[in-house]
């Protein structure tokens, strides 16, 4: 539905972004994932038409769009910051597109009831932004963009500005959303945990370089790069013998060291700090061999009975180690 070929954008002598090629299905939820300045707003403004492109195309239901202004192109963008209209309300933020459009008085009634009903601000009509508390700004942002009926819908950090609480109130509404719309949704976030609870697909971004697009369980299981396995969850990454790997915390076998059997290939070291996070116990193994600290999770039963400064055995299924190409 959505086809970006080699798209890359330079300022003055930096590359923002550089060749990244995607094909988007339709009604798919994709998320741009990466650290801070790594190409993802560039990347959606391109879309947008907000920022042309140094090189590269963008094709929209077979049709190029990649120099069309923004008016043009069937897709919305949601911003970071809500950018609602102060002084209008609820009801006239969301219906200034239409107005602009200059749709029927009649067809833009039956879309602010159908918006207003969907993103649950039913009896807000008339508030004003600042009546509103942020997630609520943050339902009229996405109603204002969905009333135009965009084929797709562009979300910057939407909800990088809410408390943890609310944040994942809104996650699970603007899931429950998009399914119910059957909307085209790319959406950007830094935040992994985010970008696994949402989407179908995830593009990891560095350097503005895309690393790895796959499905959320995909990425997690079977990172492609170093890059990739450290900043989705927790990894642990190893070096031996030339060879580069990673295996998940939640993987690695622990015994204390006077317990028989020892778990395979196992090593020995000694618990040198512990977190306890409530659902899961965090252990940070000091290997004897040397080398940097070993995350192990251990759940539920698993939680009892260590101490730091307990010398335990230790090691993992050779099946559980994922080969890192760099
Ligand atoms: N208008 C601009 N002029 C020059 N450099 C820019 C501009 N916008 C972004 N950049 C640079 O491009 C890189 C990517 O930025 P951005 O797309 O905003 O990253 P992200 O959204 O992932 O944080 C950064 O190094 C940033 O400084
Ligand atoms: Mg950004």
């Amino acid at each position: 539905m959505l086809e970006l070929t080699k798209l890359s954008k330079i300022y003055d002598d930096q590359s923002a972004v550089t060749d990244v090629s995607l094909r988007i299905e339709p009604g798919e939820f994709v998320t741009m994932l990466g650290p801070s300045g790594c190409g993802k707003t560039t990347l959606l403004r391109m879309l947008a038409g907000l920022v042309q492109p140094s090189s590269g195309s963008i094709v929209l239901e077979g049709r190029d769009i990649t120099l069309l202004p923004p008016y043009k192109r069937d897709l919305n963008m949601v911003f970071q910051q809500y950018a609602l209209f102060p002084h209008l309300t609820v009801e006239d933020n969301i219906l200034f597109g239409l107005r602009m459009k200059k749709v029927p008085a009649e067809e833009q009634r039956k879309r602010l009831l159908q918006v207003v009903e969907l993103t649950r601000l039913t009896g807000l009509e008339r508030r004003k932004p600042h009546q509103l508390s942020g997630g609520q700004q943050q339902r009229v942002a996405v109603a204002r963009a969905i009333v135009n009926r965009p084929k797709v819908l562009l979300l910057d950090e939407p909800l990088a500005a809410l408390d943890l609480q609310l944040r994942k109130n809104l996650q699970h509404e603007l899931k429950q959303l998009q399914k119910r719309l059957g909307i085209t949704f790319i959406y950007v976030t830094h935040d992994q945990e985010e970008a696994m609870t949402l989407s179908d697909r995830i593009v990891v971004m560095n350097g503005g370089v895309c690393e790895q697009v796959g499905a959320p369980r995909d990425i997690y299981a079977h990172p492609a790069s170093l890059f990739v396995a450290s900043f989705i969850g927790e990894n642990n990454t190893l070096q031996e013998q030339g060879r580069t790997y990673a295996v998940r915390p939640d993987k690695v076998k622990l015994v204390p060291l006077r317990d028989k059997p020892h778990p395979e290939g196992h090593r020995t070291g000694m618990i040198e700090d512990m977190a306890d996070t409530g659902s899961l116990l965090k252990l940070y193994v000091r290997p004897d061999g040397g080398g940097p600290n070993l995350l192990v999770y251990r759940y539920g039963d698993e939680v009892q009975g260590w101490r730091t400064g307990q010398k335990v055995a230790y090691g993992w299924a050779s099946r559980d180690e994922v080969v890192l190409a760099r």
